[in-house]
């Protein structure tokens, strides 16, 4: 090796453990030691040195993050051990009766129950071998899921390499999410290029995770929350609530608040410390899981045909609020289709002040008899756009008007006064524009199907 070279692959080895510093103390403790300009400077001395020396570039290098090739198509991989999802309630009482159930089933036995937030993204494995990351992949149909290493590999707090001893095998499974602002600003960038809105942060961190060239899923900004493990060997854990240390100390993003319980009265009461606090996480949460902590204990309580008996999913309600429907207007998506909108006495939800609430398509208009005048129940759940769920009818005024979408078309678009069809595969309605695009116009059917 020449000398500049021998000099070059010093540098080289120190920025990346100096970029590997800052993305930890960035990602893993959100303190950050030097601004996003110093980092990127740092980054780009790397770049820089790895262009000048391509023999020095190996493929654990901050840089390689987004070093994929677009793919073809996503190779599809088995789950090592399927990757099952839970029974559902929105009911405490439900709740309840699960923890009886288990105390019937294992008598006579302390049980303890570990509460953690119910992350709404997009469930993943990631599977690390001796501590490098190995392989990435979607939950699919439980049993086989889509290869989205290259993907992963783009997002900056998922390591590449895991801290301190790592054991032989360790499949850590979690969800992507994208946070609120940068859910916003994605959004506010694809309003401005004319592109479609994505409706929520999770159909954001879905459509992000799909796309086949990583260099567009790198400037998305996703983020990675781990809950739990999948096949594991070398790890000496026998309790799930050991599991958000071990993740912790190997550096990788895990849950940071949860709770251990041994009544119904303490599960509860965890559901609803939870719920006063997970607005501050960065990720959207929709409810909390419950399961039991023991290994051993869940063996023995085993799986029913679909889902495990340990575990229970308890979902929030969104928030709902009164308010005043002020007028219906009808919005054109960029791919022609006409939605209903309510435009609303602005009123504050979930912690910000919402105008607007789709009405879907006519059809809910109609089965839920909604009028212009009408006091509406809004709900916004995991849905960033909120939507009207009620009519309080003991509340409607005589002249609240009821409101005929057909009617009120025209059959002509009222933005651009182009001819609109009904596409009976779709049900949804269309402006003929010439910027129709098919699979956009799929992808807005399911939001707004009209069938009047
Ligand atoms: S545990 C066998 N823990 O919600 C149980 N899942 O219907 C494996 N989810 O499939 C899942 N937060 O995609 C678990 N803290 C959490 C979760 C969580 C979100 C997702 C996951 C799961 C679905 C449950």
């Amino acid at each position: 090796m020449a000398t500049d070279e021998k000099q070059a692959a010093k540098r080289i080895a120190q920025l990346r453990e100096e970029i590997r510093k800052h993305d930890r103390l960035y990602y893993e403790e959100a303190a950050p030691l030097i601004s996003d300009r110093d980092y990127d400077r740092l980054y780009k001395q790397l770049f820089d040195l790895e262009t000048q020396f391509p023999d020095l570039v190996t493929p654990d290098s901050p840089t390689q993050r987004v070093g994929g090739k677009p793919l073809k198509a996503f190779e599809q991989v088995s789950h090592l051990i399927p990757m099952l999802s839970l029974d559902n309630t929105y009911s405490e009482e439900e709740v309840a009766n699960f923890y009886k159930r288990i105390t019937r089933l294992l008598p006579n036995e302390r049980i303890p129950v570990v509460i953690e937030p119910k992350v709404d993204g997009v469930a993943v494995s990631l599977i690390y071998e001796n501590g490098k990351l190995r392989q990435a992949a979607t939950r699919g149909d439980a049993n086989v899921g889509d290869n989205v290493t290259q993907n992963i590999r783009t997002i900056r707090s998922v390591p590449e390499r895991l801290r301190d001893a790592a054991p032989k095998l360790l499949e850590v499974r979690g969800e992507v999410y994208m946070d609120r602002k940068g859910f916003e600003k994605l959004n506010d960038e694809r309003k401005k290029q004319g592109l479609p809105l994505f409706a929520n942060p999770r159909n954001a961190a879905a459509g992000s995770l799909k796309q086949l060239d990583p260099a567009i899923v790198a400037k998305r900004p996703l983020g990675v929350v781990l809950y739990g493990t999948g096949a594991t060997e070398g790890v000496d854990v026998d309790v799930h609530s050991e599991i958000f240390p071990l993740l912790k100390k190997l550096g990788l993003p895990a849950t940071e608040r949860w709770w251990v319980a041994q009544s119904v009265e303490e599960i509860l009461g965890a559901i609803h410390e939870l719920d006063g606090i997970r607005h501050k996480f960065a990720y959207q949460t929709d409810g909390a899981v419950v399961k039991v902590n023991s290994f051993a204990q869940r063996e023995r309580l085993g799986f029913t045909a679909k889902s495990p008996r340990w575990a229970i999913a308890y979902k929030y309600e969104g928030e709902r609020v009164e308010t005043r429907l002020n007028d219906i207007v009808i919005q054109v998506g960029r791919t022609g289709i006409l939605t209903p909108v309510a435009v609303l006495e602005p009123v504050l939800v979930s912690g910000s002040t919402v105008g607007r609430a789709t009405l879907h398509n006519n059809d809910e208009i109609k089965r839920k008899d909604i009028r212009i005048g009408d006091t509406v129940v809004i709900e916004k759940a995991g849905e960033v756009i909120p939507a009207v769920v009620a009519v309080v009818k003991s509340k409607r005024s005589r002249d609240a008007k009821p409101f005929d979408f057909a009617k009120h078309i025209d059959s002509k678009c009222p933005v651009c006064g182009g001819p609109i069809r009904r596409d009976p595969e779709f049900v949804a309605l269309w402006v003929e524009l010439w910027r129709i695009s098919w699979s956009n116009a799929v992808w807005c059917a399911s939001h707004s199907i009209f069938s009047s």
